[in-house]
């Protein structure tokens, strides 16, 4: 570290990530530990992502961080816990270009300046968080040049938000919650790439861009500590439902990934309503759209059916989903049933400054093998 002028940069783009299982409660609240197992598949990068760029230089004298241009601090546990863990990773870094060499023990001392863009609403219930962490643990881990892989990478993630060890792989993620009290077996695996099952069209009706009311982490630790539904949920539901989702998506099987999408979404949010105090993530155009959506998948279907998702007709089946707040998440089985989607849609929710409903937000899964 013989000159103090060099500044070493690297920037990363991490797409978000929509579970179709839930995550939905801590057993271990620093470490982030999950009380299930979720899934999760991951967008395309174009419409829903962070881009985060980290640098270093002897000139820094602490660590500082701008999210969306504004300073914010990084004096939070979940920062520290991140930065802690990579910095403990960090490898020796040589530029002879540039003339910069950091031996392993230097990273100790030196700071970090972090940049990071959300090109989408922050903390509305699109998975900012998720995004943001990933996308900070990986740029950090290239700029020290941690060797860690990508699953390594995803429990360090993990501990600055829960949701964002998904968002380190694409196509569809699973979070093994884990055993182990360190938390070293809670990561993400990939399940399959995004070559898998390409022909999914993700529809984001954003209801609204506002941050929501009730934080996911009080929420979640509201619903840990007050609602039965929750054990419940955590012990005998998700389980199974995870064995089956793996099942319909190594199978392409549509009929069974929208019944459990729809029918976990569901769950997590009558979970929410079993809290105390009760959390409302849901709006009334949600519920109107879920209406909608379970009208135009009835059409044909006989009520008495529990297999009433796979008697539709393949072009109006529509898995839909909803996490802490109010905006629809749709997934459609291919471009075609996407089209006539978006028609229904644009006609009964228009999209309006003043109204309901903002904006429609469309991307295939992601297209990015990994974060990077
Ligand atoms: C409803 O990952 O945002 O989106 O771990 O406290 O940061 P923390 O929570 P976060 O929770 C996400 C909850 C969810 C469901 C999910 O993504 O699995």
């Amino acid at each position: 570290m013989a000159q103090k002028t060099w500044v070493r940069m690297v920037t990363a783009q991490t797409p978000t990530n929509i579970a179709v299982i839930k995550y939905w409660g801590k057993r271990d609240e620093t470490l982030i530990l999950p009380v299930n197992d979720s899934i999760s598949v991951t967008l395309d990068p174009a419409h829903l992502c962070t881009i985060t760029t980290v640098a270093v230089s002897p000139s820094f004298d602490q660590d500082r961080m701008w999210l969306n241009g504004k300073e914010i601090s990084l004096s939070g546990g979940r920062y520290q816990n991140c930065l802690r863990e990579i910095r403990a990773r960090a490898c020796e870094v040589e530029d002879k270009e540039k003339g910069i060499k950091i031996a392993k023990n230097d990273w100790e001392k030196l700071h970090v300046h972090v940049a990071s863009y959300n090109n989408f609403p922050t903390a509305a219930g699109l998975a900012s968080s998720a995004a943001g962490f990933a996308c900070l643990v990986f740029a950090l881990a290239k700029l020290m040049k941690a060797k860690e892989d990508n699953s390594e990478l995803s429990a360090i993630a993990r501990q600055g938000s829960g949701s964002a060890c998904r968002s380190l792989f694409g196509g569809f993620v699973k979070w093994i919650m884990g055993k182990a009290e360190d938390g070293s077996d809670s990561l993400a695996v990939q399940l399959v790439d995004e070559k898998h099952w390409d022909e999914l069209v993700i529809i984001i009706a954003v209801v609204s861009s506002r941050q929501k009311e009730t934080s996911s982490t009080t929420g979640m630790r509201d619903s840990v500590e007050t609602s039965l539904l929750l054990q419940h949920r955590a012990k005998e539901v998700v389980p199974k439902r995870i064995k089956q989702m793996e099942e319909a998506i190594k199978n392409r099987d549509f009929g069974s990934f929208a019944q459990l999408t729809c029918a976990d979404s569901n769950q997590f949010h009558a979970v929410c309503l079993d809290t105390c105090p009760p959390i409302f993530y849901m709006n009334d155009t949600s519920h109107r759209q879920v209406k909608f959506l379970v009208s135009c998948q009835c059409a044909s279907h006989s009520r008495s059916s529990s297999k009433f998702y796979m008697k539709c007709d393949d072009t109006k089946m529509v898995a839909y989903t909803f996490d802490a707040g109010p905006n629809a998440v749709l997934i459609a089985h291919n471009r075609k049933a996407a089209t006539q989607l978006l028609q229904k849609l644009l006609f009964c929710f228009p999209p309006s400054s003043d109204a309901d409903l903002n904006s429609y937000v469309i991307g295939d899964k992601s297209i990015l093998k990994d974060a990077g």
